[in-house]
């Protein structure tokens, strides 16, 4: 195809060779999920960030039925310390959900089309609502680490989009409004759960980078500088792909530590998993008030 020498496209995986792998991915999870029945047609799913794989614990207690990463074709592991790597469906309030606990992140190497098959996958089994969840750096200097950020907005500047190449008809347009991506009604349900969990709710926008490294002091402040309150290597790919798909998108970021300019020491890995261990506490209360509200 014409463009098919751009450097985004160097990975082969896309138009029918990336429609090929999520239709197989698709259907071996679909072939899973047989097993439970009742679990068989999701409504709902979640992509847990850094140390939120408790959230999977807010399903009823059965039936649950648990599939690897490596057993579904096609799809990147996750590797990084604090993601798990497994697929959980299970039901809240017999509503069935699909939690992807751990995820592909772009800086591994994976393009964002690669990254995206699993979750493309899950949402053609008939996902409507989609809780996408990170750790990220505070560039607003009122978070504190340990905060929860509601997403009403993203800046994608990774460098790379899910949707290069050809596009896939049979999920959606070429051209997708990303307008209100963060769904405003879901917005409000989750100011509402934040207030019936007690605990304090932030709300900004994200900027996603491609990372790994972290941001510079310039760029901490350029990133504050185009509106970013909370800065991370996630998410934005997975919310264009469920905006292109139809889906509506809720999400949230755990403020792990301040990337303010003036901030005294850059953040480090060991710092993020232990902020998070203790903000995921927050948001996992809040989740537990607000699927329930989404079921
Ligand atoms: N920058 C980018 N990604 C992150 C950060 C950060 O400061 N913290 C957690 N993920």
């Amino acid at each position: 195809m014409a463009g098919a020498h751009l450097a985004n496209l160097a990975d082969g995986i896309y138009g029918a060779e990336l429609d090929r792998r999520i239709g197989e991915a698709t259907a071996a999870i679909a072939s899973a999920l047989a097993a439970q029945p009742a679990l068989a047609q999701p409504r709902l799913a979640a992509v847990l960030g850094s140390g939120l794989g408790g959230v999977v614990e807010l399903l009823d207690p059965a039936p649950r039925l648990t599939l690897a990463y490596r057993d579904i074709p096609h799809v990147p592991g996750a590797t990084v310390e604090g993601h798990a790597g497994v697929l959980v469906a299970g039901s809240v309030r017999g509503t069935p959900m699909i939690i992807l606990s751990g995820r592909a992140h772009p800086y591994e190497g994976y393009s964002h089309r690669e990254a995206t098959i699993l979750l493309r996958a899950v949402l053609a089994l008939g996902v409507e609502t989609l809780v996408v969840t990170n750790a990220a750096g505070g560039l607003n200097p009122d978070f504190e680490p340990g905060d929860v950020m509601l997403i009403a907005d993203h800046v994608n500047h990774s460098g790379d989009n899910p949707l290069y190449g050809p596009n896939l008809d049979r999920f959606g347009p070429r051209f997708p409004p990303m307008t209100d991506a963060y769904d405003p009604i879901l917005r409000a349900a989750a100011r509402e759960a934040a207030l019936a969990s007690g605990d304090p709710l932030r709300e900004g926008v994200y900027v996603m980078l491609s990372g790994p490294s972290y941001e510079t002091r310039a760029e901490m402040r350029m990133l504050r500088t185009i509106g970013g309150d909370a800065v991370g290597m996630s998410t934005a790919h997975e919310v264009i792909v469920a905006r292109h798909a139809g889906v509506r998108v809720l999400g949230f970021s755990l403020i792990t530590n301040k990337a303010t300019e003036d901030v005294e020491a850059g953040a480090t890995h060991e710092e993020v998993i232990e902020m998070g261990r203790i903000g995921a506490k927050r948001l996992i209360a809040l989740m537990g008030e607000l699927l329930p509200r989404l079921a």
